[in-house]
């Protein structure tokens, strides 16, 4: 599998972006170029005995630096492109949406520029092997109301200045297919959760303040709902897409695994309680705080099209995947109290 192929893969400092190049290097041949700027979301520590690896490397590189890019296109020669470089924090697009149309918007673009301009320098051959794969949200289709899911087909209705950002460069890469012929594909994904996840995020900053015994802040009512998906399944099928998918086509990516926010911090506390007794019961510390603006109230992802088209399944049920989170975070404080000591900023976090 990808044996003698070279991948790009930009935001592999991230979180599911690292679970691309662990998945890449462990169960395929592929040589992987790992293209990230190191913000605060990178973490290189996700990416445990790697730096050594003979089909690694690595390049500190912003996606929206054209220049950079091109001379790593040069000396490379991919022959597909995966881009998860992203600024992905819903709070935080609304305290600083510029970051985010500069990163999503423009990074995007200037990647598909250079990607274009080496794609063309290419043989009939390798150009007709390239592919360029966009990794994107089910955020853009905007919020579902009790009933119903987003299928491929559904229109885009973005909500927060981050999936309007992902919206738009979802567009970009279709338009770089349909004018230029640029061999691209779009992925959209439902919530991943797993290890390596950014403390900022619901999961793991729920499992880390209930270590802490700190409040657990819920927002709103904490009946908005998400469709929860293992990292690992989800590099799974990016692998699958990339190697199947049909050029010029988008896939749906999810695990039909709808859960409340309440339910899922729940349950958080109840295995925190398990594997890391204290008193008094962890449920106690739920706190519900204001809500967040222009809350999705429910996400629902149908993925029909990838599990017949691509037979792509998801191994890990949500009960043994949060299970396996809950104690991974348990056994990995060094991992996450490292970043914790770093400092990162966030208006929303802590609150409660
Ligand atoms: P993340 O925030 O954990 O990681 C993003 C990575 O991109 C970081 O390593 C960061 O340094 C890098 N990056 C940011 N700006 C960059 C730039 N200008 N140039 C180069 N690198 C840059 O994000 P994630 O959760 O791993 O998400 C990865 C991708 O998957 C994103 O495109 C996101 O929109 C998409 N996605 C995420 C989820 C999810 O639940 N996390 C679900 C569906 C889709
Ligand atoms: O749906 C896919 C998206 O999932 C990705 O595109 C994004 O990159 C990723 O960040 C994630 O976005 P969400 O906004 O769904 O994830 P977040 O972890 O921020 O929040 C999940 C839900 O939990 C959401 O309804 C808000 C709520 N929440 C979040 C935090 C951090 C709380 O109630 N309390 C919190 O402290």
């Amino acid at each position: 599998r990808f044996d003698g192929i070279t991948i790009f893969v930009t935001g592999g400092a991230g979180f599911i972006g690292s679970a691309v190049i662990r998945h890449l290097l462990a169960d395929t041949g592929a040589r992987v170029v790992n293209i990230d700027k190191l913000t605060y979301a990178a973490n290189l520590d996700s990416l445990p005995g790697v730096s050594s690896h003979p089909r690694y490397v690595f390049a500190q590189q912003c996606i929206g630096e054209g220049a950079g890019l091109r001379a790593l296109f040069e000396t490379y020669q991919p022959d597909a492109v995966m881009n998860l470089a992203a600024e992905s924090h819903v709070d935080r697009s609304i305290d600083g949406p510029a970051e985010f149309i500069q990163t999503n918007v423009v990074g995007t673009f200037t990647l598909l520029q250079e990607a274009l301009r080496h794609w063309r320098a290419l043989t009939p051959a390798s150009r007709a092997r390239f592919r360029f794969l966009h990794v994107s949200t089910d955020e853009v289709f905007g919020s579902l109301g009790t009933s119903g899911s987003f299928s491929e087909d559904t229109a885009y209705a973005p909500n927060s200045p981050y999936s309007a950002s992902k919206a738009s460069s979802d567009h970009l890469v279709r338009a770089w297919r349909e004018t230029y012929d640029l061999p691209t594909m779009v992925t959209n994904c439902s919530n991943n959760y797993g290890p390596y996840h950014f403390p900022e995020k619901l999961i793991p900053h729920m499992i880390i303040r209930g270590l802490a015994g700190e409040p657990l802040p819920v927002y709103g009512d904490g009946g908005n709902v998400r469709d929860w998906l293992y990292v690992a399944d989800h590099a799974e099928a990016l692998t699958l897409v990339l190697e199947h998918g049909k050029v010029g086509e988008t896939y749906n990516i999810g695990a039909r695994c709808e859960r409340t926010n309440l339910d899922v911090v729940g349950r958080i506390c109840d295995l925190l309680d398990e594997i890391s007794p204290g008193a008094p019961e962890r449920r106690g510390l739920i706190n519900f705080v204001a809500d967040r603006p222009g809350h999705d109230l429910r996400y629902a992802m149908d993925p029909g099209k990838i599990e017949r088209e691509l037979g792509w399944r998801p191994r890990e049920d949500f009960e043994s995947g949060l299970a396996k989170t809950v104690r991974w975070f348990c056994n990995n404080r060094t991992w996450w109290q490292n970043i914790l000591d770093r400092g990162y900023r966030s208006t929303r976090i802590g609150l409660g």
